[in-house]
Parts: C-alpha cells; sequence; structure tokens
C-alpha cells in the first residue's frame, strides 16, 4: 500500500519560512510493485534531473555526484551515440549548447545541418564523432542567463559516457549506504536507428555490463517514443520502463509511420490503460498535472494522477527549478527571472495532487518538500 508513511504531522519547517498547514493522510493509490533503488517499493522519489543541473553544467559527472550527495534517489542520464557506438550523456546529440565545440578549430569543419525528429538543426552532432573526439570537449553550461552561477565550471568537465555514470552511481551507492538510482532516457531513438546506431542494444550492454539487469535494479528506462519502449517490453527487459509524455505533440515514431495518435490521446484514460500494456510509469509534463490558469498561476490538479494510478503506472512528472522563469506566476519572489521564487510550494502542490517522485533540477529543493509532505505540509491556500 503506498504512503502508509505519510501522517499527520506537526511541523519542522520553520526555519525554512515557508508557511505550511497540517493536512490529514491522503487516501492511497496503490500502483503496482516497482523497485526504488532496491527499496521498498511506493516511496516517493526525488529524480536529479541532468544530475544536480541547477548547480552544475548539465550531464557531467560532477552534476550527477552533487545531486546524489543532495539525496536524490535517482539520477538522469540522457543518451546519445558516438560515431563509435558509445552512449555519451548529452540531452541532445547537437551538442554546440552544452560543450565549447563551436570554438574548437579542429572541428570547424563538423558543423553541419541534419533534420532530427523532422527538425532542421545546424550545428555539431555526437555522431559525427568518434568518442575519443568527444572526449576532447568541455561541458558548458547550457542557460548561462538564467545560471550564470554556473559558468564558473565551464570547461572543467568532460562529457561523460554512459559506462562511467554507472561507475559513479556504484561508487556513490557504497560511500553513502543506499543505493542510487539510474533513470535512463534514450534521446532520438528513431533517429539514431536511422544511421545504423540504434541507442537500445548499447544501453542493454552497458546495464548488463554494469550487473543493472535485474528485476530489482536500482534501474528505469524512459523514452518520448513508444516502439521502442514496446521492442524492450516483448523483449523481456526486466528493469522498469517510463513512456514520457507531453502537454503538446506526437511521439516521433508515430508521426514518422503515419500514426496520428498524439500525446494526448496517450494521456487520456484508454490511453494510459494501453500504455500500461507496455510501461511500468508515466513522466508527464507538469502541466498535464496541474495545468496553469490563464494569468499563469498555479490551477488545480487535472484527472491524470488517478487516471494514470487506475491504470496501475507510476506518475513522475518534469521539470521541477527554482528560478521565477520557471515557476507559476503566483509562486514567484523577486523581480529577476533567475530569482529563486517559491519551489517547495510548487513541488507540494503535486505531491499532494499524488505524484510518484518528480525530475528536479534542484534535488535539495527535491529532498526537502519531500520532507514536509511526509510530514504533514500542504501548499498554503491562496
Ligand atoms: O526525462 C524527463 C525529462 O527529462 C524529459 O524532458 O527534455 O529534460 O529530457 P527532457
Ligand atoms: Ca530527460
Amino acid at each position: 500500500m503506498r504512503r502508509t508513511h505519510r501522517r499527520t504531522a506537526v511541523l519542522t519547517a520553520s526555519a525554512l519560512a515557508v508557511p505550511l498547514l497540517v493536512t490529514a493522510p491522503a487516501a492511497a493509490a496503490p500502483p503496482h510493485e516497482v523497485p526504488r533503488g532496491g527499496e521498498t517499493a511506493g516511496e516517493l522519489l526525488v529524480i536529479g534531473h541532468r544530475g544536480a543541473s541547477g548547480y552544475r553544467p548539465e550531464h557531467t559527472l560532477a552534476s550527477y555526484e552533487l545531486a546524489a550527495r543532495m539525496g536524490a534517489d535517482y539520477i538522469e542520464p540522457d543518451v546519445v551515440s558516438t560515431s563509435d557506438g558509445v552512449l555519451v550523456a548529452r540531452h541532445e546529440n547537437e551538442i554546440s549548447g552544452t560543450t565549447d565545440v563551436a570554438e574548437r578549430p579542429e572541428f570547424a569543419d563538423r558543423r553541419t545541418t541534419r533534420t532530427i525528429d523532422g527538425v532542421e538543426l545546424t550545428g555539431w552532432f555526437t555522431e559525427d564523432f568518434t568518442l575519443e573526439e568527444l572526449r576532447s570537449l568541455r561541458a558548458v553550461e547550457r542557460l548561462p542567463e538564467i545560471r550564470e552561477e554556473n559558468t564558473l565550471y565551464d570547461g572543467l568537465y568532460q562529457v561523460p559516457t554512459l559506462d562511467e555514470v554507472l561507475e559513479l552511481r556504484a561508487e556513490l551507492s557504497r560511500e553513502l549506504g543506499r543505493e542510487i538510482g539510474v533513470y535512463v532516457e534514450t534521446k532520438h531513438p528513431t533517429y539514431f536507428d536511422g544511421i545504423d546506431l540504434s541507442l537500445e542494444e548499447l544501453l542493454l550492454a552497458d546495464l548488463r555490463e554494469a550487473g543493472l539487469d535485474h528485476h530489482r535494479s536500482p534501474v528505469f528506462i524512459q523514452s518520448f517514443e513508444t516502439a521502442n519502449l514496446q521492442e524492450l517490453d516483448q523483449a523481456g527487459v526486466r528493469v522498469p520502463l517510463v513512456q514520457l509524455l507531453s502537454a503538446s505533440g506526437a511521439p516521433y515514431d508515430l508521426v514518422a509511420t503515419g500514426d496520428d495518435r498524439t500525446y494526448a490521446d496517450l494521456s487520456t484514460a484508454e490511453g494510459l490503460a494501453d500504455v500500461a500494456g507496455y510501461a511500468d510509469g508515466v513522466g508527464p509534463e507538469k502541466a498535464q498535472v496541474i495545468p496553469r490558469e490563464d494569468d499563469g498561476t498555479l490551477g488545480e490538479p487535472t484527472g491524470f494522477v488517478d487516471d494514470a494510478h487506475a491504470a496501475g503506472l507510476l506518475v513522475h512528472p518534469y521539470t521541477f527549478r527554482n528560478e521565477n522563469t520557471f515557476l507559476p506566476a503566483d509562486l514567484r519572489d523577486g523581480g529577476a527571472e533567475d530569482d529563486y521564487g517559491r519551489a517547495i510550494e510548487e513541488q507540494l502542490a503535486f505531491w499532494e495532487a499524488g505524484v510518484d517522485g518528480l525530475f528536479t533540477d534542484n534535488p535539495d529543493t527535491g529532498v526537502v518538500s519531500r520532507e514536509l509532505f511526509e510530514e504533514g505540509a500542504e501548499r498554503p491556500a491562496a
């Protein structure tokens, strides 16, 4: 049974200066058993989105390590392939926004234009670099205007391989005395299939080599596409699979095959029941769980969580960030876009809506909001 640990509690959050109320325990909604880092199923997860990308350049070992040390249950590598078939952690295969490749004269001739998932992009692509070449690059902050502090670390870190992330996971699990999980996302799987660098086989080989291919391995595999997850399910992959969803658009594998189903279709009660045929959870965009009102303030929860739980699916929405620019209008504080707003209150609203975990760039904030929620706190009434 889920959330039996939740209780009405004396609040301990006064030091955080967050106005909180006490609430009665919510009704439990029990998705089927899914391992959480080798621990008890049904716990609420804090997933370090691209590591602790609120504090370090994303998808670097430094970002993942900080996430684990801040208390994240899972670290989240997005993976793409090099030309020689090695999975590396990047959000996109086009790497000009997160590395110093554009400043490297030796790679100037690699700049090119590609169509990725129907969108024409010009830049530098991981599939045009061997691992050795890619390793000569250095990571930089993606959002220097919002996260100027993180530019302090520009140029310090390499692009990690998935193998290195899995090794770091094992080392940190030993040191911290708890299993740190990996929540791996394959990026652009149809595209990589089309250039003979299919991601799934590489991923399974890396997981197998790390001993992470068992039923209780602390691993989730996630994707915005559908066919690859279905194939992994049919192949008998034992770790849980998560279908990512979006408030708009459609999975590219469906678009590519002329299937007109959209993310909205997959997100209905009927669609979620179909998803549950091959996946263990869903990763909706935040707005699918709690949309914003026309004035930008946080609205009321939809029926999404109930529908997903009724289908037996876990719900892990993305992405929670502390800065005003990412927060609902009523939870912003101060005048600047990069000032922190009342992110804890936003997260409390989502915990109250029944989500099973959340992806956050600020894992320490996620840990605090979860603790407050488990102690019985809820978002103050407007
Ligand atoms: O995987 C959950 C979330 O990370 C999806 O969004 O674009 O940050 O990979 P994205
Ligand atoms: Ca991701």
